[in-house]
């Protein structure tokens, strides 16, 4: 359920009609939706009610203040992977004992930084990440709250760039060697075990992979206790996938039963780092025609968006609906490849698509691209990134401003050997 709905042919994000605000801030841009994401936080958490529990927005999803802060106003915590994501969690006013630090490379300079905020506790997920982090919270006189992250070696049944918790893939610890962990974090001063943290992958769009690794993840637990560890916090991760097309993913109400279920038997305060079910759906990029092109063997539609602006196409083949923001009848369908202006084979944004005969100057509405869509932008082809809108009702407001060029070349600089008169030897 989302609030970009069609109202006589024109497609509108809750109150204001899109093309609206294209004529204000000018294409490609981001356009969220306020009471979207908010529903789906609020169905989400409601969906765990039963269960003490703790939502920790996954921010590298969409890591824009604004959506940051609105979540933070809805109780919900942060799950970062950097330096970077603490700042803007801190920024936008999530407290700091609600956010878990998750990723295989957290640097001594981010756990300082972490440990410094007095976070909620880092998801570690190597010995020597382990022994770092220990090192560095005696530096600080501080003592380093953990979970060690497990991999449970699931198939998560996903796309495999996004899959993690396969024994082949870098993230986590098979059981042994988190044993191993927790026994060594047990006799250290300076950590303080307090969880145990899996996370198998992303856009899942089944239960049963979660329920398998919770299974393991409780067998592991008992494990635990006989050597006398306690576990207070029980990470599960993210992962929930959301529908792109034809997908048909569990509602949050089925996942949640399905987890509270296993969790019956154990007293544990369950973690989850939710980030695509909660933004997915609730962003759109907007983009305009420029050009309609025709070879002997293809139509071109070409968009004034382009991979540097979305990249989950290109990256992954992910399919993302297509739709006119207004719709005019009686126009053939045509298939197209929907590309962009970068000097990239792999720069599309939809491959052998259908769609109607749209002309250069009619805008499109490319759907699902609130997660993984603007944060994985970039200025490739120097083109500036666009700019982020957040609609509430009946306004918008730019939460993110389209770049400039000046932004572009922020922070470069030619020594000043290269600005000498003289020749270069
Ligand atoms: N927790 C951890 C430790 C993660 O690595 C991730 C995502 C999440 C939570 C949130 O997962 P979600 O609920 O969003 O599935 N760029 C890819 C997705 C990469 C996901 C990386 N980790 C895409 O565009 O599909």
């Amino acid at each position: 359920m989302h609030h970009f709905q069609f109202r006589n042919g024109e497609l509108y994000a809750e109150e204001i009609p899109v093309k609206e605000i294209a004529r204000k801030v000018g294409t490609p841009f981001y356009l969220y939706s306020t009471a979207t994401l908010r529903r789906h936080f609020r169905v989400f958490d409601k969906a765990f009610g039963s269960l003490p529990h703790l939502l920790c927005y996954s921010v590298k999803a969409n890591s824009n203040l604004a959506v940051l802060r609105l979540f933070a106003k809805e109780g919900s915590g942060a799950d970062i992977v950097s330096g970077g994501e603490l700042y803007r969690a801190l920024k936008a006013g999530i407290p700091p004992e609600k956010i878990v630090f998750s990723g295989v490379g957290k640097t001594p300079k981010e756990m300082r930084e972490a440990l410094k905020a007095g976070i909620l506790m880092f998801n570690v997920e190597s010995l020597g990440e382990l022994k770092t982090l220990s090192k560095v919270a005696r530096s600080l006189g501080k003592v380093a709250p953990v979970a060690i992250r497990i991999n449970p070696d699931v198939d998560p049944k996903t796309h495999p760039y996004i899959s993690t918790g396969l024994q082949k893939n870098k993230f986590g610890l098979d059981l042994e060697t988190a044993l191993k962990a927790y026994l060594f974090a047990q006799k250290d001063p300076h950590l303080q075990i307090l969880g145990i943290d899996c996370h198998i992958g992303s856009q899942l769009t089944e239960v049963s992979p979660f329920v398998e690794a919770l299974r393991r993840v409780k067998a592991f637990i008992k494990r635990l206790d006989r050597e006398g560890i306690k576990i207070r916090y029980l990470d599960l991760g993210g992962g929930l996938g959301i529908v792109y097309g034809d997908e048909a993913p569990p509602p949050p109400e089925e996942y949640a039963q399905a987890i509270i279920e296993e969790l019956k038997d154990l007293e544990v305060i369950l973690i989850l780092e939710p980030g695509r079910v909660l933004v997915g759906n609730a962003g759109i990029l907007i983009t305009r025609v420029l050009y309609y092109k025709e070879t002997p063997v293809k139509k071109f539609l070409i968009v004034d968006a382009g991979m540097n602006d979305l990249l989950r196409p290109a990256f992954y083949k992910a399919y993302h609906e297509i739709v006119p923001v207004s719709l005019c009848k009686d126009r053939p369908n045509i298939i197209v490849d929907v590309v962009g202006p970068i000097c990239e084979t792999g720069d599309f944004l939809a491959q052998d698509r259908q769609l109607p005969l749209v002309k250069p100057g009619e805008l499109l509405a490319v759907m699902s691209a609130g997660a993984y869509g603007f944060v994985m932008s970039s200025n490739y082809n120097s083109r500036p990134r666009p700019p982020e809108i957040l609609v509430h009702r009946d306004q918008y407001f730019v939460i993110r401003k389209r770049e400039s060029y000046n932004r572009l070349v922020a922070g470069e600089k030619i020594p000043t050997f290269l600005t000498e008169d003289s020749k270069l030897e």
